[in-house]
């Protein structure tokens, strides 16, 4: 066997660029997680898996571990602080988690209980999250803050809110909402406190570039901005005003496009002090980036800075622009939430056995008996016998030549099923043949680089990709995925990754790998009767609430773990994933009523003597089952 080291499969699956220093592989070859970068702590997740199965906590199972989003919360809040003291700036910095990010309420729980010592308050985008806000605050005290569209009654929320003890900030997104907010406050005599998002001409980069610029869906124009003032000032309200707003867009991967908006905004706030605005707030809204892809580059699933640079570029450049306009600098608030949640949730499911080398006939053996052989599957045979290195390039195009000959031949009736079925036999055997020999030629010939494609092999995993990273479907999104054992072995087997909806998107065909992205993942060849597991990672930021119901399959069961000193780990709170009547209900099925008129259509049966009495209640027991159970693949 091939000598291989966990660090050729940390190398392979570039896990020491994106894990930062969460992720590691431990002796056994098993993926480990731990509580802070460089953490000598560490939980080995197969174990965990196993202990879990043990709990008869079923695969998929979303893995939340609370230490890492404590850690992920504190690093920010010290990034800034350190920034803070290194530039000599003379105000606060404080943190809003934005909870459209992740609004589990056990996560948004935790957040607030442990963020309390750094201050952090919640930013909220909408009715519903509003209410959720006002629910964790209530208690903790935690400030809010109001972005997104907003009608007389989200207003009047915040307006008793507000008046009840509430520290909410109602940002105005635009110049009617400005109008609506002053006539409710006028009629209930609450003054609110004000933001004012503006509309920034700088833009970001990536896939939600579009979020900032003119043509920004958010956020007031300059013009509009003096209209606001000229508003407020009639209504003798421009002393609500306390803080200014800008967003450019999630996931900025390059820090010279934070930096001109950064200007920008402080621009703006030292001009709004300047117009008698007593500001005392720039709150510079999402944006911070997650390395994905660990390529360090400005590509999408990437940032090209670290949070360190984020932090002292946010500071440096605000400092140096209140310090030219001679105007006091600003407490400063950033909304950070990919970067705070993306690394502490782990999907982990078993793949679906994909060996089916044993359920295959001998097709050498179909193939000698075969008394009339087809043209084209003997020219595919002698290939078969005679390829060799220097007739590569040749036999690999007659090969693609003469498969291809096959399909037409078969559909025009000149092919049988069998001759078919033994094309493409040979065919897989040609290609391996293939793979043997370019794997040792160096170089490659440039046809033959990507030729592990025709070697990829489909694992079927245990998962819905809509359901649990609809973000690698709806836009691309990179996530770094890897086996979770075996990792001192060398993987045999290029896969793609397919999930178990019945839609042929709901495939991963593209991979965090050595060189950036790849078209193939490598894993091992499964053993019998081996639970043969995958994680997903850092997909804690945005997945979970845009996951969706395609084909029923529901929610995974999400394990809340923390670190122990004595017991290596503890099991906080297991939530039980949804179980098929939650998904059909969604769909306005109600499970008792399904289960009558299936009884109903039964006792016909059974009278008719087509089914016994027993056949009958195995059949509703097992639909009972169905029911209760969960949405995903067993045994
Ligand atoms: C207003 C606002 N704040 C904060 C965020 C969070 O952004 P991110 O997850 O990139 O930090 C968003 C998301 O796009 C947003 O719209």
């Amino acid at each position: 066997m091939e000598r291989w080291s966990i660090n050729d499969s940390a190398k392979i699956y570039n896990l020491d660029n994106w894990g930062a220093d969460l992720f590691s592989i431990n002796k056994k070859g098993n993926m480990c997680v731990h509580p802070s970068s460089n953490s000598k702590q560490s939980i080995d997740l197969r174990a965990l898996m196993d202990d879990l199965i043990k709990r008869k906590i079923k695969p998929p199972v979303l893995l939340r571990f609370m230490d890492v989003l404590q850690g992920r919360i504190a690093s920010i809040s010290r990034v800034f602080k350190s920034a803070i003291q290194e530039n000599d700036y003379p105000a606060k910095y404080q943190t809003f988690y934005p909870i459209k990010v992740n609004q589990q309420r056990q996560v948004v729980e935790a957040i607030a209980s442990y963020g309390k010592r750094y201050n952090i308050g919640l930013e909220v985008g909408s009715k519903p999250e509003l209410v959720a806000g006002i629910s964790i605050s209530t208690g903790n005290g935690l400030p809010i803050i109001c972005n997104g569209y907003k009608d007389a009654e989200y207003i009047e929320t915040v307006l008793y809110a507000t008046k009840i003890g509430y520290d909410i900030t109602l940002v105005v997104e635009k110049l009617f909402e400005l109008e609506k907010i002053i006539e409710l406050s006028k009629k209930t005599g609450i003054m609110p406190k004000l933001g004012i998002r503006v509309k920034l001409s700088s833009k970001g980069t990536g896939k939600w570039a579009t979020s900032g610029g003119e043509d920004a869906k958010f956020g007031l124009r300059m013009s509009e901005i003096i209209a606001a003032i000229r508003m407020l000032e009639e209504q003798e309200m421009l002393p609500c005003v306390k803080l200014l707003h800008s967003h450019i867009g999630s996931q900025i991967t390059k820090i010279d496009k934070i930096k001109t908006a950064l200007i920008e905004a402080a621009r703006v706030y030292t001009e709004m002090r300047k117009l008698g605005v007593g500001i005392e707030y720039l709150d510079i809204g999402g944006g911070l980036g997650v390395d994905y892809d660990g390529s360090k580059s400005s590509y999408f699933s990437s940032v090209n800075y670290t949070i360190e640079e984020y932090a002292n570029d946010v500071i440096y450049q605000i400092k140096n622009i209140c310090d030219e306009a001679g105007v006091e600098c600003p407490n400063i608030i950033s909304e950070s939430g990919r970067a705070t949640v993306a690394h502490y949730s782990v999907l982990v499911t078993n793949v679906l056995n994909t060996n089916t080398q044993n359920l295959m006939p001998d097709f050498e053996e179909m193939l000698a008996q075969s008394e009339k052989v087809a043209p084209t599957v003997r020219k595919l045979q002698d290939i078969f016998k005679s390829i060799d290195r220097y007739s590569l390039r040749e036999d690999y195009h007659d090969t693609l030549q003469l498969i291809s000959e096959a399909v037409s031949l078969f559909n025009l009736g000149y092919l049988t099923l069998n001759d078919r079925a033994i094309a493409e036999w040979l065919y897989s055997k040609i290609i391996k043949k293939i793979n043997g020999i370019v794997e040792k030629t160096k170089p490659i010939p440039e046809e033959l680089q990507n030729f592990q494609l025709h070697m990829r092999q489909t694992y079927f995993a245990n998962f819905s990709l809509f359901q649990s990273i609809p973000d690698s479907w709806a836009i691309d999104q990179l996530f770094p995925i890897m086996p979770i054992q075996r990792l001192n072995q060398k993987p045999d087997v290029m896969a793609s990754i397919a999930d178990i909806t019945c839609d042929s998107d709901g495939e991963i065909t593209s991979f965090v790998g050595e060189n950036g992205r790849a078209k193939s993942l490598p894993l091992h060849k499964i053993k019998k009767d081996e639970e043969y597991y995958i994680g997903f990672f850092l997909i804690g930021a945005y997945q979970e609430i845009l996951g969706d119901l395609h084909n029923l399959f529901g929610d995974t069961n999400a394990v809340h773990i923390t670190f122990n000193k004595k017991t290596g780990y503890m099991i906080d709170t297991v939530i039980n994933g949804d179980a098929t009547w939650e998904t059909l209900k969604y769909v306005q099925y109600k499970g008792p009523e399904i289960l009558k008129r299936v009884r109903d259509n039964l006792e016909k049966s059974v009278a008719s003597r087509k089914t016994s009495i027993e056949e009958s209640s195995h059949f509703i027991e097992l639909l009972d089952r169905t029911l209760l159970g969960y949405t995903y693949l067993g045994e």
